[in-house]
């Protein structure tokens, strides 16, 4: 029988993590680029250092087995830009600069304390 889990919290964790999470913590950089410029887009802004950032901040802390961090497209919400987005919480960051990359990784990724600080407030738009 097969058992829907929603974020994974399901109590049927498997090595701390969901069953079907790969890692204990996945990260989303946008790096979209509008041609147009119709809209704000988070690569204007800083293009793919972002997600370089995230990477190697993974890797120094030895956590590239557990945890990954990728690029990313639109995720329509780019006035709030740069954006992230940490997985399985669906966290989601805005206005992220590379100086704020150590503490999302020590803080949220480590040790599982969202930097409340860049979480964007949806309540506030929509
Ligand atoms: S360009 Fe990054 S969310 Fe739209």
């Amino acid at each position: 029988m097969t058992k829907i889990v929603i974020f994974g919290q399901s109590p049927d964790k498997i090595n701390g993590i969901g069953p079907f999470m790969k890692y204990e913590k996945h990260v989303f950089v946008c790096i979209n680029e509008r041609q147009d410029a119709s809209r704000k887009s988070c690569g204007e802004a800083t293009g793919l250092a972002l997600v370089t950032a995230m990477k190697k901040q993974i890797k120094d802390n030895g956590l590239k087995i557990r945890m990954r961090a990728q690029k990313a497209g639109c995720m329509d919400i780019c006035e709030h830009g740069p954006n992230v987005v940490v997985y399985p919480e669906g966290v989601f960051y805005g206005k992220v600069q590379l100086s704020d990359v150590p503490e999302i990784v020590e803080s949220h990724l480590i040790n599982n304390k969202p930097v409340e600080r860049l979480i964007i407030d949806f309540g506030k738009d929509h």
